[in-house]
């Protein structure tokens, strides 16, 4: 089944008399369960499509579907809801709250969704122990490592069982066994709980371990290696 569904889709960004076609023309699907990494240099639109997938900004032209919902049909209610109930977010600077403890980051989202508090708190702290954070559940961001905090957020983002998460760059600050072992993590994740998973990278050790590749190059998809067919 097509969790994303992309179509014709362009974006222009134009500010201070400047235009840049940041994604021209791009078609791509996604089927549920699939783990795969976005690629290609800097500049090339990684962060923008993704951004996209994500409802967090909308395309200059075409049309993008998540499950079977069409983002620009949504209210900004709903693409709020959708945000909350069916996508993870993962970020290369973490966005953890800086005042809460690693458990309360993880609770926040379940918070925001109205699931009850010892609920809540059980769920936290079985996903902190499956990311291996058990016994760190108190500390505050600033009192764990960089791989500790990007393992909060692997955490946060998938304990409210999300249909996708979308990482930028999730290795991006880490050492490199650290980030071999968050991407096992992912990896464990994709095939344990069907998660699927869209991640953009320039690390030669993730784009090895993703089971597709998609290479973008000035806003366009210039390869698409390892997608299901059907
Ligand atoms: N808010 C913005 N306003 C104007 N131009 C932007 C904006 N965001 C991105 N761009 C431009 O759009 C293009 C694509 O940027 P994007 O951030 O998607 O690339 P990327 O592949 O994620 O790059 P990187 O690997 O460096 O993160 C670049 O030319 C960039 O300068
Ligand atoms: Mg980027």
């Amino acid at each position: 089944m097509n969790i994303v569904r992309i179509q014709g889709v362009s974006k222009r960004y134009a500010q201070d008399g400047i235009s840049v076609d940041a994604l021209s023309e791009i078609d791509l699907t996604v089927d549920s369960g699939e783990f795969v990494a976005l690629v290609g240099p800097s500049g090339s639109g990684k962060t923008t499509l993704l951004n996209l997938i994500g409802a967090l900004d909308a395309p200059s032209a075409g049309r993008i579907w998540i499950e079977k919902q069409e983002i620009g049909r949504l209210s900004r209610a709903e693409r709020s809801r959708l945000r909350l109930r069916r996508l993870g977010f993962i970020f290369q600077e973490y966005n953890l709250i800086p005042v809460l403890s690693a458990l309360e980051n993880v609770e926040y989202v379940m918070l925001l969704q109205g699931v009850g508090e010892g609920e809540r708190r059980r769920r936290a702290r079985d996903m902190l122990r499956e990311v291996g954070l058990e016994g760190l559940e108190h500390r505050r961001p600033a009192q764990l490592s960089g791989g500790q905090q990007q393992r909060v957020a692997v955490a946060r983002a998938i304990v409210s069982e999300p249909v996708i998460v979308l990482a930028d760059e999730p290795t991006a600050n880490l050492d490199s066994a650290t980030g071999a072992a968050l991407l096992d993590l992912m990896r464990r994740l994709n095939q344990r709980r069907g998660i699927t998973f869209v991640f953009s990278t320039h690390d030669a050790m993730v784009i090895e371990r993703a089971r597709r590749v998609v290479r973008l190059k000035d806003g366009r998809i210039v390869e698409d290696h390892g997608a299901r067919r059907p």
